[in-house]
């Protein structure tokens, strides 16, 4: 069986964006593939953080992803942070990054400015690595992300071609190894719609976590007046009608996207509307959509037992898988194994 993995990070809430890019598209991939998904805690501390939020926004992502349907007797969810094995595998695969890649990478140069440059941790540069190990650990085929991810994914299929030609095939073999590739490479899912939910408030600014106004985005887990008054006090145009795939109307496409996505219907249906009647549509879509996912939310937030014991569970199976890796990549390293 072909594997996919994924994560999202613990940092704010979870937001429409998330869901639509991500979330959302894990739930028909368990039913065909062997899937792990998990809440990406170490990622969540590159960049100044409150311990005591983390710690909350953990257990709500996890919460989160069974609400949205990740079904735990299909998919392993764990927290990164309980596989040993993803620290483990990244200070091996940065032997194999070179630091030129890291300093190209479009969220460190974007983060590390907005934060001070010398001021941010390393963390925040390696950053790619850790999440090339979340990755190859499970000898993943598929990465089912967002657009944003995108030149992530194309750093994990490199390190992983550079540690599979540097240590794979017969060198490997003479070391005992089983030869052949050390990892499969992997392939994003990035969905053609959704990938790049935009803000609420800029057409063409991505909906993101970080953003300082909470207008901006719907967060899973907003009640429905707020969703209605985000909906309502939205950025608009002033053309008539709605329309796909006007490059002057980032707003009406980005709208029109979401509502296809949620709604479940076509966009040629909205054509003739004006925003006012676009826009109550958006809004009732969108509560409609959320509400079974906020209450399925409230009933396993509430029972932190069940809670540990799917992250207990999906943290050994990973464990296992993960650990068979790293041993294969140390023996096919040089390290010498304890006896
Ligand atoms: P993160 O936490 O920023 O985002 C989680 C997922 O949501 C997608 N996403 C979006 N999709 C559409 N429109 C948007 N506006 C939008 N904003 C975010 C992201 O593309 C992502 O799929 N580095 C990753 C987490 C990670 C990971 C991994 C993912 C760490 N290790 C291994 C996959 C596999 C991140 O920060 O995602």
């Amino acid at each position: 069986k072909k594997r996919v993995v994924s994560g999202v990070q613990p940092t704010g809430s979870i937001h429409l964006g998330n869901y639509l890019g991500a979330i959302k598209n894990w739930i028909s991939l368990q039913d065909k593939y062997e899937a792990l998904f998990f809440i990406v805690d170490l990622h969540a501390i590159t960049l100044p953080y409150d311990p005591q939020e983390l710690l909350k926004a953990t257990r709500d992502t996890a919460a989160i992803y069974l609400a949205c349907g990740v079904d735990p007797s299909k998919a392993s969810v764990f927290v990164q942070s309980h596989v040993r094995a993803h620290v483990e595998l990244m200070w091996l695969l940065s032997a194999a990054t070179p630091i030129g890649r890291l300093n190209r990478m479009i969220q460190f140069k974007e983060k590390s400015r907005k934060a001070g440059d010398e001021n941010v941790g390393v963390a925040l540069l390696t950053y790619p690595v850790l999440m090339a190990s979340d990755i190859l650990l499970y000898q993943s085929d598929f990465v089912p992300v967002g657009e944003d991810q995108k030149q992530h994914l194309e750093l994990t299929r490199d390190v992983a071609g550079s540690v599979n030609s540097l240590y794979g095939g017969r060198k490997w073999k003479k070391l005992g190894g089983r030869g052949g590739a050390i990892f499969k490479v992997p392939e994003p899912l990035i969905p053609p719609t959704g990938a790049r939910v935009m803000s609420l408030t800029d057409g063409l600014s991505k909906m993101s976590k970080s953003a300082p106004s909470d207008q901006s985005r719907i967060n899973l887990l907003d009640p429905k007046d707020v969703i209605a008054n985000k909906i309502k006090r939205c950025k608009t145009d002033s053309f008539p009608g709605m329309e796909f795939d006007n490059p002057e109307r980032p707003e009406c496409n980005n709208l029109l996207s979401v509502y296809q996505l949620i709604s479940e219907k076509t966009k040629e249906e909205c054509q003739d509307m004006n925003w006012g009647t676009f826009k109550s549509l958006l809004a009732d879509a969108l509560i409609d959509h959320l509400h079974p996912i906020q209450d399925r939310y409230e009933a396993i937030i509430s029972d932190p037992t069940y809670l540990d014991e799917v992250l207990e569970e999906g943290a050994t199976k990973a464990a296992e898988i993960a650990d068979a890796t790293v041993s294969n990549v140390k023996q096919a390293m040089g390290l010498l194994r304890r006896r």
